[in-house]
């Protein structure tokens, strides 16, 4: 009789764990979130008081079931002022470009977007040359080592893209954190408000040297498989137990928001870890 009772309870732990970890798996890979962060700032002008920027980050050319009729609606949900896309919205390893920009040019629909490559951008060779053409005839803002001013009412705040490292080749003596932090400040033009646009978390300090105040990132697909307590297992140029994976971070005043992604590469799956849109909602804190 009560081996039998073990047995039951044994069986029951089975399925409880087995529908968990079936729960996990599709939240994390069939479902999306939208996390909302409030960004106050004293430099941050009162004309842009509850600014909304929505993230889209490491698409990696995912084509939905729906046609992405769940992301574009989230999206429109946010009623966003802006959207940025920050890198890996296309994926090397996969041929058809079609998918991201049928996304992109639905996305164009909602707000204006502004884009800056990743590393599979880099890895996508010809596609990716595709890629830019297709994001131009849309309307995209491409911003390849560019700043631009967005101006609402009398003010004005500053928006900087770079492309990501993968696609710069040092010289002698040069050192791509350094060069990062000195291409910021090339090409800032003023003291505002700044948010800059870059595809991986791991230069952070860089950025906040570059001169920045707000960072929005991706990269880091939320560690891949997030642990309770840990956090993300692994992520590319992080290693194991990466320390940007997930929400904001900030450090002396600079804020990095980075996005846990909407899709996956090479390990073709994700686990405890839902993929998201972000929305930045900017607030003057004078
Ligand atoms: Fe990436």
């Amino acid at each position: 009789m009560k081996n039998k009772k073990i047995k039951i309870f044994i069986i029951l732990l089975f399925v409880i764990l087995l529908a968990l970890a079936a729960g996990m798996y599709y939240c994390s890979n069939f479902t999306i979130a939208s996390e909302v962060f409030d960004i106050a700032d004293s430099k941050i002008p009162a004309d842009f008081e509850s600014y909304r920027i929505t993230q889209i980050s490491d698409l990696q050319g995912r084509e939905y079931s729906d046609g992405a009729e769940k992301l574009l609606s989230l999206v429109n949900e946010q009623k966003p002022d802006m959207i940025v896309i920050t890198g890996d919205l296309i994926d090397r390893t996969r041929a058809d470009i079609s998918p991201a920009v049928e996304t992109v040019r639905r996305l164009a629909e909602t707000a204006p977007v502004y884009y800056v490559n990743g590393n599979h951008e880099r890895g996508s060779g010809k596609n990716y040359d595709k890629l830019l053409v297709s994001l131009r005839q849309i309307g995209v803002s491409v911003l390849e080592d560019k700043s631009v001013l967005i101006k609402k009412g009398g003010s004005a705040i500053e928006l900087i893209g770079l492309r990501d490292i993968t696609f710069r080749q040092l010289k002698e003596g040069e050192e791509m954190a350094t060069l990062t932090a000195d291409k910021i400040k090339e090409l800032k033009s003023g003291d505002y408000y700044t948010i800059l646009l870059s595809h991986r978390p791991e230069l952070f300090d860089y950025y906040a040297k570059g001169g920045v105040d707000l960072i929005f990132c991706g990269h880091a697909h939320g560690g891949q498989i997030r642990l309770p307590f840990a956090g993300g297992l692994y992520s590319p140029d992080q290693g194991f137990f990466p320390k940007y994976t997930n929400g904001l971070y900030e450090e002396a005043g600079v804020k990095m928001l980075v996005s846990r992604g909407l899709g996956y590469s090479m390990i073709p799956a994700r686990f405890n870890n839902t993929p998201e849109i972000v929305t930045a909602v900017l607030h003057s804190s004078k």
